[in-house]
């Protein structure tokens, strides 16, 4: 496995696959790799002739008070992992190498960035969208894999792909989950032993909400979502930040219970904030 960490050095590599007729995949991510990130190598290695993976925490996409400073490092065990995952090369640039000091445009996604996560993190999306949009034209692949785990930055990557005339396929690949249901997460390491426990509230309240659409046929959205609020209070250090029950597609709230319909959910436990959804 090759380790790059200029974007002259990925366009070099990149540039060689090209002129051996080799298709390139792609799967974005800011490391500390688990299961979910691992499931995405593993996919693209099926779909392409060649693996990228970058690995950059993305500053623009954090809030001041958020988690960049201590958000969870292991490069030496992430390199072995990608490398047990058959990745050909990872693409690891400094903050420098992405935004030199005059950096100044950004990919603004509007509509779908107003809700969910967009509402509680204002510009996190922003960061998202051009920082991927700058990784696709520094790698330039056929294909780009994210999890369904971050429902919404896959629909605006989406359409960000989409407007923009990116010729890259965006591939969906479905959540990977602790043996408890638990959505594995790279945050899940901020967990103390008996947050873990509380962090079992999320999926606990979406599989409640597909219980009731499912088995007891419930069609108010409000309903489900005071069902849901009520079994997250129920576990200790748990803050709701948001409940989401709408189209998966435009990511507008719904009154009545539509198929497919999209649960989504942020929690806070303790000081971490959780995020899970489901389709139904
Ligand atoms: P990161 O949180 O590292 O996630 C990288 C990719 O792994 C994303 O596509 C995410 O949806 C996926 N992923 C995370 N947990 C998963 C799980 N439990 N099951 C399946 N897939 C999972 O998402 C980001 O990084 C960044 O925002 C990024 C897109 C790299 C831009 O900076």
């Amino acid at each position: 496995m090759k380790t790059v960490t200029t974007k002259e050095g990925v366009r070099h590599l990149v540039g060689e696959w090209k002129k051996a007729s080799l298709t390139v995949g792609f799967v974005p991510t800011m490391g500390y790799f688990h299961q979910g990130h691992l499931s995405l190598m593993d996919e693209c290695r099926k779909l392409a002739d060649r693996v990228i993976v970058s690995l950059f925490v993305n500053p623009s996409q954090f809030g001041p008070n958020e988690d960049l400073a201590s958000y969870p490092r292991d490069i030496e065990r992430d390199l072995r992992l990608a490398g047990e995952h058959g990745v050909d090369a990872i693409f690891m640039p400094d903050e420098g190498e992405m935004y030199p000091r005059n950096h100044r445009t950004w990919v603004i996604v509007e509509d779908l960035t107003e809700r969910l996560c967009g509402g509680s993190r204002p510009g996190h999306f922003r960061g998202v969208a051009t920082v991927v949009a700058k990784l696709f034209n520094i790698v330039q692949p056929d294909v780009a894999l994210f999890g369904q785990k971050d429902f919404q930055q896959l629909q605006v990557i989406r359409q960000m792909a989409k407007d923009l005339d990116m010729p890259v396929k965006i591939v969906g690949c479905p959540i990977v989950r602790e043996k408890d249901g638990l959505a594995m997460s790279s945050r899940n390491a901020y967990l103390s032993e008996e947050e873990r426990r509380s962090a079992l509230c999320l999926y606990r309240a979406l599989t409640l909400a597909r219980r009731l659409v499912l088995e007891k046929g419930v069609t108010s959205c409000l309903d489900i979502q005071k069902a849901m609020r009520e079994e997250i209070e129920s576990f200790p250090f748990t803050k709701i930040d948001y409940i989401f029950t709408g189209d998966p597609e435009s990511l507008q709230p719904l009154e009545r219970v539509r198929s497919p319909l999209l649960v989504a959910l942020a929690v806070f436990v303790g000081t971490t904030r959780l995020i899970d959804n489901m389709l139904i």
